[in-house]
């Protein structure tokens, strides 16, 4: 609380004990409430990632949150906005000491290891926008043992990554300001470079092998860059440079 210098991300809260998903429930509340409604919870029972995977909440120990988001924009200028969630997340690490990559578009790593995600979901009518959440959810204080099998190789948490405990309260507070600050200026000039320059900085992928899965095609190349309007420019193997939109693919990298 006393770390949260914000305007309006965050200065609404529905905090929850346990909860079906916060995605869920600011889906349920969005109409009704104001922009930069956050809700939060320890636990989730039924926590979403994206392409219909299920997410793991482990009690107590991740930020587990959506934020309720109502800009005035092109309902296709939306797909830029999880830039500035992660651009968020990694300086929000960087202010507590912690070094990050992001994993464009959509995931912040460390040392190749998932940290955090986020799922970006939109309601629209017509060509206005009704309403954004942006769920994020960040493995805080997770041990080996809340990982299932599976994820091990893939998943980390900051606890593990750094060997210390990490203050959940400060590093939400660091979020929510970071947060603010990035999307204030889409919000008011659709000017997003600041977390693109963030995003590029402190790249997971540019200069790497990655594969472009779209629905049934996988195609390889070399990420180059992310451009100006926040999408991912790769060159294929046949030498084609294209730049990829968010909305469309999952990107692995090699
Ligand atoms: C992904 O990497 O696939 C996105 C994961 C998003 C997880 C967060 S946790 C808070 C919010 N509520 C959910 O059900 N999902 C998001």
């Amino acid at each position: 609380e006393n770390d949260l210098n914000t305007s309006f991300i965050g200065r609404n809260i529905y905090y929850f004990n346990t909860i079906s998903s916060t995605n869920i429930k600011a889906k349920e509340i969005a109409l009704k409430e104001l922009e930069g409604t956050v809700v939060i919870a320890e636990d989730q029972t039924t926590g979403k990632g994206r392409l219909g995977r299920d997410w793991v909440s482990s009690k107590g120990r991740g930020i587990w949150m959506s934020i309720i988001l109502k800009p005035e924009a092109d309902p296709i200028k939306v797909a830029k906005i999880t830039l500035i969630g992660a651009a968020a997340v990694n300086k929000a690490l960087e202010d507590i000491g912690i070094k990050s990559q992001i994993k464009w578009p959509n995931d912040v790593v460390i040392n190749g290891k998932k940290i955090c995600g986020i799922l970006t979901e939109m309601n629209c009518e017509l060509n206005m926008i009704n309403y954004v959440v942006m769920g994020i959810g960040i493995n805080v204080n997770l041990q080996e043992e809340d990982f299932p099998k599976n994820l091990i190789d893939k998943a980390t948490s900051l606890k593990i990554a750094e060997k210390r405990e990490i203050n959940r309260k400060k590093l939400l507070a660091n979020i929510l300001n970071r947060f603010e600050e990035f999307y204030i200026p889409f919000k008011n000039s659709d000017d997003i470079s600041k977390a693109i320059e963030i995003c590029r900085e402190n790249s997971a992928l540019i200069n790497k092998e990655v594969s472009i899965i779209k629905g049934e095609e996988i195609k390889t190349g070399k990420a180059l860059d992310i451009n100006e309007e926040g999408k991912l420019v790769v060159m294929f193997e046949n030498g084609i440079v294209e730049n990829i939109f968010s909305g469309e693919v999952s990107v692995r990298g090699v």
